[in-house]
């Protein structure tokens, strides 16, 4: 039994006790531990066994005595740290944690009780073809990879635009340098017939809203390089008229603004025949009607001569984090392979792969409510969130015995109603 059972031995230290900086005021499991749920931390086996009876009437049912799930999506609670356990409750009978199977609520005792026991048996046992999968395959260069599962669909891009998007000087527009909301934009114009090119709007058409962000990101990510083709206009006229547009694409070319297109280094031809398609309206959008009204034939191609020769720069947009970068982030709370020694966060190792998946995507879609908990999901793909799930549900979990030692500064101690 000892031997399955892996005890780490945790002081607990002022270190727990205080926030630190950054840390959300508005979360209910970051605050500060009260008198009760330091007296939880080394429980008396009365509490034990008072939780034990609890559990028993009010929640075997559905999570057993022995506190691990049969059944996926549902979270085993065998081991997973009682003050975290504790607040959920709490959280579900404020109704800050909304669903709809917690519903009976015990009093506050059996609350702290029940968590407590759950808290004190053994996590579930992962046999070792559990725990071998996912840590081989992390090791494979695509698992490491954040942008693998949209390289398939990518390939067809790869064609006309280049492997990095980088203007290839065929008439095909440079896609490096943009903002992903400017490239979004730019394929949904296609689909909503505010552009014209019937093989874009196919090509458009079949990818979800998700995957175009991310290949948005992909090229935004990217080094961008000059065109390869000098335009044949003159670029100290275009230099000079291209004052007019610097408002909005920003000097030399590089705008900030989201949602404006980058023009430098890219492709003249393209850049003159959209000039020309605004001019005609065969591209339809206003402001820009405005700027090349006035224009002529020979202004444009200046124009596009000097962008053409200017050299883009990379737009401030963060590159995705390898799953194993973000795997470092999450431990950082929840503890090293997810065996949380802080017991206000809870144990991610050996959940329920379906559970940890559905719990991250409701912090990023905001059901469940959490600052930090947000922050760390918003960002993350699907396939981030599959590959992050298995990989703590494959890790084999520990409990963690907690000895009080008191610290200074202590205010508050054991309700005395507490009673154990
Ligand atoms: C009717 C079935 C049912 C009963 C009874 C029930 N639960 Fe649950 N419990 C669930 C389900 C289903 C979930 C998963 C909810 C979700 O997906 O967010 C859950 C989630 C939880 C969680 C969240 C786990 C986590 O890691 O955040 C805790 C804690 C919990 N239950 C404790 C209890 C305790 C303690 C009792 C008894 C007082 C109890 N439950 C009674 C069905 C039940
Ligand atoms: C057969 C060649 C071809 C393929 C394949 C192709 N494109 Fe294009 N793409 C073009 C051409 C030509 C244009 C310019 C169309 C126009 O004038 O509006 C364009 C325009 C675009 C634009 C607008 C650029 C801007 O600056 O506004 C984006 C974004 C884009 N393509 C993305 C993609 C993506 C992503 C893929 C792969 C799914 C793809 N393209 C596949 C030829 C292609
Ligand atoms: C008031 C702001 C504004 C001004 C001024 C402006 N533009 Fe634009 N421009 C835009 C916006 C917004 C777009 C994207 C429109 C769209 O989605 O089709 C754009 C698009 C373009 C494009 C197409 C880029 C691509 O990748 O497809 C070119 C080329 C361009 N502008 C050139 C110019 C030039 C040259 C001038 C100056 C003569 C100029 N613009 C002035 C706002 C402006
Ligand atoms: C700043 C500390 C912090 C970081 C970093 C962090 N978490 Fe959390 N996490 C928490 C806290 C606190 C909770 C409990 C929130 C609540 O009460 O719902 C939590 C809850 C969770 C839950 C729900 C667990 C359950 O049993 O229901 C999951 C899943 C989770 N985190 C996964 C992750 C992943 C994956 C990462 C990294 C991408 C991560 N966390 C990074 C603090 C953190």
């Amino acid at each position: 039994m000892m031997m399955r059972t892996l005890v780490l031995l945790t002081l607990l230290a002022m270190a727990l006790l205080i926030p630190g900086p950054g840390q959300a005021q508005d979360s209910i499991s970051m605050q500060q531990l009260t008198g009760n749920e330091r007296a939880a931390l080394a429980p008396t086996q009365k509490m034990i066994d008072f939780g034990r009876t609890a559990a028993e009437t009010n929640c075997a049912s559905c999570h057993g005595l022995d506190g691990i799930s049969t059944e996926a999506g549902k979270p085993h609670l065998a081991g997973q740290r009682s003050v975290y356990t504790y607040r959920v409750l709490k959280a579900f009978q404020a109704n800050v944690r909304r669903d709809e199977y917690h519903n009976d609520f015990l009093n506050d005792k059996a609350m702290l009780a029940t968590a407590v026991y759950y808290s004190s048996l053994e996590p579930v046992q992962l046999a070792a073809r559990d725990t071998a999968t996912v840590q081989n395959e992390s090791g494979a260069q695509a698992e490491e990879d954040p942008f693998y599962d949209i390289r398939e669909v990518m390939r067809r891009c790869v064609k006309c635009h280049g492997e990095t998007g980088n203007a290839s000087g065929r008439g095909m527009p440079s896609l490096v340098g943009q903002d992903p909301e400017y490239f979004v934009n730019a394929m949904m114009g296609y689909v909503d017939g505010s552009r014209s090119h019937s093989l874009m709007k196919k090509l458009v058409g079949n990818l979800d809203e998700e995957t175009i962000r991310r290949m948005g990101l992909f090229y935004a990510v990217q080094e961008p390089h000059k065109s390869e083709v000098q335009g044949d206009g003159n670029a100290d006229t275009g230099r000079r008229l291209s004052e007019a547009c610097e408002s909005c694409h920003g000097g030399n070319g590089n705008a900030s603004n989201p949602s404006m297109p980058t023009l430098a280094g890219q492709d003249a031809k393209y850049f003159i025949k959209a000039m020309q398609h605004y001019k005609d309206g065969k591209r339809q959008h206003p402001k820009m009607f405005e700027a090349v009204k006035a224009l002529s034939e020979q202004e444009m191609i200046d124009l596009a001569t000097y962008y053409a020769a200017e050299q883009p720069r990379r737009r401030d947009v963060r590159a995705p984090l390898k799953s194993t970068e973000w795997i470092a982030r999450c431990e950082r709370c929840h503890g090293i392979d997810g065996n949380s020694r802080d017991p206000r966060f809870p144990m991610l190792a050996g959940q329920d792969q379906t559970y940890l998946a559905k719990a991250l995507k409701a912090y990023a879609s905001g059901e469940r409510k959490h600052s930090a908990m947000h922050a760390m999901s918003d960002s993350l793909s699907a396939m981030d969130i599959e590959r992050i799930s298995a990989f703590f549900a494959s890790q084999q979990p520990k409990t963690v015995v907690y000895m009080s030692v008191p610290c200074a500064g202590e205010t508050e101690n054991a309700d005395p109603d507490l009673d154990f």
